[in-house]
């Protein structure tokens, strides 16, 4: 299974802040926002990446992130050059997919939770598509999936303003290989863009859209506006200082996977100077190296 990190998009909800940084790249809290819908890949055990992103900022996500090979890892790098829906990014990344199966995952999606790891881990086997709902007060907002007393698809719809249930689907999918030509097929909607949402209609036709609602317990965050940024910072604070464990920390989570060594960790360390977050690294491998 390979993924895909969306990272496109004007921001513009969050503009003036995102008119010379994206969103991606801001920081929520103590790293960037992209660190975190990376390490929800990590954590279904992704090794191979591509990072979609607008013409522009594609350099910028280089310079921070690299070819993944310092994580153990292999980024790749493709542009979206309108942001025209994220159903593109399954036609954009077509020849990454090849013949594997494929997780998409939204640039600005934070997901934490006990057990996610292991709900994510089997999914790699889909055979159709596996999306998460969350249940969430106002899932105006999102597209809303609604489910029969089995737990099956009933239907899906974006952004309804009669929500037929109060699960959103949140911006992390897994597909089989079909999912680029099915991509391919989409016509665009009102809003000018290729909806994930009509991707995911054609697996609910044919009776293939798996949906598993995330537990009380998780946390699913979105960032699109500055309340929503400024949520997302404190909870990640919070947790952080709470527990001293970071979310999201990606040398950490390459680590403990076993995909490098100590030795590597502590030269990622050491790049990262005197910062809270290198101090963190340091620390890991004498408390556990
Ligand atoms: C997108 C999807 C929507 C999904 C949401 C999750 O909406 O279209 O179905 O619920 O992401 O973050 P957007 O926020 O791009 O409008």
């Amino acid at each position: 299974m390979r993924g895909i990190v969306l990272a496109g998009g004007t921001g513009s909800r969050l503009w003036p802040s995102t008119i010379s940084v994206c969103k991606q790249l801001m920081p929520v809290y103590d790293k960037p926002l992209i660190y975190y819908p990376i390490s929800t890949l990590m954590s279904a055990q992704i090794r191979e990446i591509l990072i979609i992103t607008t013409p522009s900022d594609q350099s910028l996500f280089q310079k921070l992130l690299g070819d993944g090979s310092q994580l153990g890892m292999e980024f790749t790098y493709q542009i979206q050059e309108r942001p025209e829906g994220l159903a593109q990014a399954l036609i954009i990344g077509a020849d990454f997919i090849g013949d594997q199966g494929v997780a998409l995952v939204l640039g600005d999606n934070i997901f934490h939770g006990v057990g996610l790891g292991h709900q994510l881990t089997s999914a790699l086997d889909v055979e159709g598509a596996q999306i998460f709902g969350y249940h969430v007060a106002d899932p105006r907002k999102y597209g809303v999936v609604e489910l029969d007393s089995q737990g099956k698809a009933l239907s899906i719809e974006e952004k309804p303003s009669h929500p037929k249930s109060q699960l959103a689907v949140t911006g992390l999918y897994f597909f089989d290989n079909r999912a680029s030509s099915i991509a391919a097929q989409v016509t665009p909607s009102a809003r000018g863009e290729l909806e994930i949402t009509s991707v995911l209609e054609a697996y609910l036709k044919t009776g293939e859209l798996n949906v598993s609602v995330l537990s009380r317990g998780t946390a699913w965050l979105d960032t699109g506006s500055a309340e929503s940024l400024h949520d997302a910072a404190s909870y990640v604070r919070v947790i952080e200082e709470r527990t001293g464990l970071k979310i999201g920390c990606l040398e950490e989570i390459a680590w403990r996977n076993g995909w490098i060594t100590s030795q590597s960790l502590e030269e990622l360390a050491k790049k990262m100077g005197s910062s809270n977050y290198g101090t963190y690294l340091t620390n890991l491998i004498n408390s556990e190296g």
